[in-house]
């Protein structure tokens, strides 16, 4: 099928993609993160663009190229990203979250430089959780027939795990990645099972981001009817 210009499926549509990975301060130069890099979400948006949507990208800390006629969002922290998330989604037909938010933050945020004291164990860091954007947002729809989705990596039993997921999250669609040490961080190639509430199962074979994107912004349009 050919896409872009010549089949704007998303023309009229306003989507939310979220990207990259939170970064959850423990004092000014220290943040925990994750090793997302925000290609997939980057992936996301630019098809999106080219399939006729308009288009938010929330991008948590990833450092690739402004994608061209997208509305860029940057964010650092988890609840930063669910503002911009919540903010965004109120008016979008959909919404898919690619980014790795932090399931936890600092319990406190040191305003200066946390120090060593010789002879002294470093104090245990204590965690929060932080809030569940997707599974509030497949809750409590901006608006009805918004169509959601969201991402999960998984090492073990994918596809049980993926549909337990999916059911607890309430989105719509499920995007399944297997991972392990040399799979899918950083890299330009995605290898995915899609699971949707309704029971479907697209699986998406090895190859670029894109076309992974693509399928996604296929199985979006065909619920947007
Ligand atoms: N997600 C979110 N808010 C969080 C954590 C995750 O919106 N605080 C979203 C992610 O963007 C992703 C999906 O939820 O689309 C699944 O993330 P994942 O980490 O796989 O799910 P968790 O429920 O955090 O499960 P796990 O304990 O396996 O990490
Ligand atoms: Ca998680």
């Amino acid at each position: 099928l050919a896409r872009g210009a010549a089949a704007p499926d998303l023309a009229g549509r306003h989507v939310v993609v979220s990207a990259g990975g939170t970064r959850e301060p423990l004092d000014p130069v220290r943040f925990l993160g994750n090793r997302s890099s925000g290609k997939q979400g980057y992936a996301l948006a630019r098809t999106a663009a080219a399939r006729g949507a308009r288009v938010t990208l929330v991008s948590a800390n990833a450092e690739l190229p402004d994608p061209a006629g997208v509305d860029l969002v940057r964010v650092g922290t988890a609840v930063q990203l669910r503002e911009a998330v919540l903010k965004a989604a109120a008016d979008a037909d959909a919404v898919v979250m690619a980014a790795a938010v932090a399931d936890f933050r600092p319990a406190v945020y040191a305003a200066g430089k946390i120090k060593k004291q010789d002879g002294q164990e470093p104090e245990p860091v204590a965690l929060v959780r932080n809030p569940d954007v997707l599974a509030e947002i497949s809750a409590d729809r901006a608006r009805p027939g918004q169509v959601i989705v969201g991402f999960a990596a998984e090492t073990d039993d994918v596809l049980a795990n993926g549909r337990k997921k999916l059911a607890r999250k309430g989105c719509d669609l499920l995007v399944v990645n297997e991972v392990g040490e040399r799979r899918t961080f950083g890299s330009e190639e995605n290898e995915a099972v899609v699971l949707a509430a309704d029971g479907g199962e697209t699986p998406v074979p090895h190859g670029p981001k894109e076309a992974l994107a693509d399928t996604v912004w296929d199985l979006v349009a065909a619920r947007l009817g």
